[in-house]
């Protein structure tokens, strides 16, 4: 049917086998659960690599993706079909509610953004560090993740469109934030202090082991759950456990639910989940909830 509709408005053969297949190779690689809806918007993503690479068909291109081991073409093939929509304070109601956390903790205090995308939610985490404890050298180090290596350079990097803060305080602009001048005329770039506070690095969720050691006091793990499905959510959210220090907090996103997947965890405000206490009861530290209760 996929054929008949497009095929002749098409550049590269496209058929309903080879968007099964490509659906097939994103889930088992990143968990990323395409619907039908997806099929242009694959078409489009993946051309772009099929072009940019040299295929004439998506069958030559998905053979050569399962059959040799390319590293750099998974990651590319990954990478367009991720969906990166962020903004800085994006679901605003959560940034009071993570600097009275923080203000609760015993220092130092490690945060994992664990879905970054193009930086603005970990700066928006490390802006309100820094206003939650009146210095740009607050006591917290961000671990910042994402499996696109394309958002996670823009992040590291730091600089925006003018636009992407516009609605920012001016007082926020001005302490966070340079303009750029010359030929960076209409951007801005964050500032060093604040970039110093995150430490940028590829993680897939869905990896059997993530590179990171100690546990956590917050977990953001926002706008990204939405793409995978129950089962593969439920997995996370149990390795998340033992991730968490007691009293720590996770932050989801609007539309993500995660009573529904997980029996490991509580809520504790619109879309803020905390361990529940058989959780914790059976980690030995229950009492050290009281902190922040
Ligand atoms: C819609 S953005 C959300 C960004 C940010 N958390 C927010 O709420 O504004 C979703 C991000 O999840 C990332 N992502 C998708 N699958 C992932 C996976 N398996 N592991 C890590 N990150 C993933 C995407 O690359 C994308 O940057």
């Amino acid at each position: 049917m996929l054929k008949e509709k497009h095929q002749e408005d098409r550049e590269f053969d496209f058929t309903a086998n080879d968007f099964a297949r490509v659906r097939k190779l994103i889930y088992q690689h990143a968990g990323i659960s395409l619907s039908e809806a997806k099929t242009d918007m694959v078409y489009s993503r993946v051309g772009r690599r099929l072009r940019s690479v040299g295929y004439s068909s998506f069958k030559e291109y998905l053979d050569n993706l399962e059959n040799e081991s390319n590293p750099d073409e998974w990651e590319a093939f990954t990478n367009a079909l991720t969906t990166n929509l962020t903004s800085f304070f994006r679901e605003e109601h959560h940034f009071p509610i993570l600097a009275e956390h923080l203000l609760s903790l015993k220092k130092p205090i490690r945060i994992w953004c664990s879905a970054a995308s193009t930086g603005e939610e970990p700066y928006t985490i490390a802006m309100t560090a820094c206003e939650a404890f009146g210095t740009m050298k607050p006591p917290i180090e961000i671990i910042a993740t994402d499996i696109d290596t394309n958002v996670l350079a823009t992040a590291a990097r730091g600089v925006y469109p003018y636009e992407r803060v516009s609605k920012l305080s001016e007082k926020r602009r001005k302490d966070f934030f340079q303009k750029g001048t010359g030929a960076q005329e209409g951007s801005v770039r964050v500032r060093n202090e604040l970039r110093s506070l995150i430490h940028f690095q590829p993680l897939n969720l869905l990896e059997p082991q993530w590179a990171l050691k100690e546990p956590f006091d917050v977990i953001f793990c926002r706008n990204v759950m939405i793409y995978f499905d129950k089962p593969t959510q439920s997995k996370i959210l149990s390795r998340f456990v033992s991730l968490m220090k007691p009293h720590a907090l996770l932050f989801a996103g609007h539309s993500e639910n995660f009573l529904y997947v997980s029996n490991d965890y509580n809520l504790r405000g619109k879309t803020v989940y905390e361990l529940n206490d058989g959780e914790n009861a059976k980690r030995g530290t229950s009492l050290l909830r009281g902190v922040i209760a």
